[in-house]
C-alpha cells in the first residue's frame, strides 16, 4: 500500500511517516512547511536509512496536487495538513478557512477524481464545543468555539456531504483529544513555531530553560485539584489508530474518537513529569485562559468495538517520551 501524508512533516504526520517506516510501508509526503521544517523526516530518514519522497507543495494548489496523484499509484490518503493554532485562528479567521476548509475540498475533489479507496482525516475533539456530558462520545452535539473548530466541522460535512466518500471509499474520520508525548526514546517530536499555546510544548520550553516557568491558567475549576482536566493521548497510540483505520477497508465513512478515555489534570501532569523524570517543574499560577473547557475527555468504546484499537501507553509513559525529545530536541 502506498500513502500519501498530507502535512506529513508536522507534529502528527512525522510520526505516522515513523509508523509506516517501521513497517515497511511506502508514502510521500506533501507540506509547505508552513508551521514544520525537514528537520524531522530528516531525522526518520538517517534513522531509518530510508529516502522518503517530499512534495514542498500547498494542498490548495491544484495542479501541482495533480502532479502528485499522476506521478504516484496512491493506495490512500491521510490527511493531516491544516493550520491548528486556535488563538490564531480567531485572529485570522479567513485565513484558516481558506488554508483548512478551501485546502480540504481541494483534497478531497482530488481524492475523489483518483477514485483513492482509502481517506482519513485528522479532526479534532475541538468540534464538541463545551461538553455536555462525558464522557464525550461521537453522538455527542457538534458546537464550534472558535474559527479552528469552525473548520474541522465543515470539512467533516463536506466528507459527508458527498456519495464517494459515503459509498466509494473506506473514510475514517478520527477526532483527536490531546496528543503529546514523542516517537520512542525521543528521537522525534513536536517542534512548535514561536511560543507554544499548548501545554506539553511549553512544559518542554520550560525544562529547556527558554522559558522560566510554566503558567498554569486557572486553579479554580471544579475539579480533583482545581485546573482543567484532559485526555491526553500518546502521539504513538495516536498514530497506532491511524494504522487501524488504515487497514480496515470497510467503504463509508465512520467517526471514532482518540482518546484514552481517562482524564488527567494540568497538575496531575505535571507532577507525572516531575515523578518519572525526576525533575522540578518551577510554576506560577494565573487566571483562566478564554475558551478553556473545564474538563474532557472520550468515550472511546467505538473505536475499540469497531477496529480494536486501545491505547497502551500511560501517562508516565508520556512524560518520560516527552522528556527524552527535550533532551535530543538540538540533535
Ligand atoms: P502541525 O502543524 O505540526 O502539522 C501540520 C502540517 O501541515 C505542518 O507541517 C504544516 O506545514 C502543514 N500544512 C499546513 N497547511 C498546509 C497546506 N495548505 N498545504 C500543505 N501543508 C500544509 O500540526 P499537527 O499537530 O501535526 O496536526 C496535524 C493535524 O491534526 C491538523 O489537521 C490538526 O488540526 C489536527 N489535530 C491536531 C491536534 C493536536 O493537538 N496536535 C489535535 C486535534 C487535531
Ligand atoms: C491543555 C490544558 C490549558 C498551556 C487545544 C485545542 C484543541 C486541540 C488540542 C487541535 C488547558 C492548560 C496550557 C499552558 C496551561 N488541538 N495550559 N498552561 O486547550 O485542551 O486543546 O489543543 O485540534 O483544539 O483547543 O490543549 O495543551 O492548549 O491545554 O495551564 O501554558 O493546559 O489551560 O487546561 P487544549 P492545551
Amino acid at each position: 500500500m502506498n500513502v500519501l501524508l498530507t502535512g506529513g512533516a508536522g507534529f502528527i504526520g512525522s510520526h505516522m511517516a515513523a509508523k509506516l517506516l517501521e513497517n515497511s510501508m511506502s508514502f510521500i509526503v506533501v507540506d509547505n512547511l508552513s508551521n514544520s521544517n525537514k528537520s524531522q523526516l530528516k531525522k526518520l530518514e538517517d534513522h531509518f536509512l530510508k529516502k522518503i519522497p517530499f512534495y514542498n507543495f500547498d494542498i490548495r494548489d491544484k495542479n501541482k496536487m495533480a502532479i502528485v496523484f499522476n506521478e504516484n499509484q496512491i493506495d490512500a490518503v491521510i490527511h493531516f495538513a491544516g493550520l491548528k493554532s486556535v488563538n490564531e485562528s480567531v485572529n485570522n479567521p479567513l485565513r484558516y478557512y481558506n488554508n483548512n476548509v478551501e485546502g480540504s475540498r481541494n483534497l478531497l475533489s482530488l481524492v475523489k477524481e483518483n477514485n483513492i479507496k482509502r481517506f482519513i482525516f485528522s479532526s479534532s475533539a475541538t468540534v464538541y464545543g463545551e461538553p455536555k456530558y462525558l464522557p464525550i462520545d461521537e453522538d455527542h452535539p457538534l458546537s464550534a468555539m472558535s474559527p479552528y473548530g469552525q473548520n474541522k466541522i465543515d470539512i467533516e460535512n463536506s466528507i459527508f456531504n458527498d456519495t464517494f466518500f459515503k459509498k466509494d471509499c473506506s473514510t475514517k474520520i478520527l477526532r483527536y483529544f490531546n496528543p503529546v508525548g514523542a516517537f520512542q526514546d525521543g528521537l522525534i517530536g513536536e517542534i512548535p513555531r514561536g511560543i507554544p499555546n499548548n501545554l506539553m510544548p511549553y512544559l518542554l520550553g520550560v525544562v529547556n530553560n527558554i522559558y522560566p516557568f510554566l503558567q498554569i491558567f486557572g486553579d479554580d475549576y471544579k475539579t480533583i485539584d482545581g485546573t482543567p482536566v484532559r485526555d491526553y493521548i500518546h502521539i504513538m497510540d495516536l498514530i497506532d489508530a491511524h494504522y487501524h483505520a488504515l487497514v480496515d477497508n470497510k467503504l463509508g465513512i465512520e467517526v471514532f474518537n482518540v482518546g484514552t478515555g481517562e482524564g488527567c489534570s494540568v497538575m496531575e501532569l505535571i507532577k507525572s513529569f516531575e515523578h518519572i523524570n525526576e525533575i522540578k517543574i518551577p510554576y506560577k499560577m494565573l487566571p483562566r485562559r478564554e475558551g478553556d473547557v473545564e474538563t474532557c475527555y472520550a468515550d472511546n468504546k467505538k473505536i475499540f468495538k469497531r477496529l480494536g484499537w486501545k491505547s497502551k501507553r500511560d501517562i508516565y509513559q508520556i512524560c518520560s517520551d516527552a522528556y527524552k525529545f527535550s533532551q535530543n530536541i538540538n540533535r
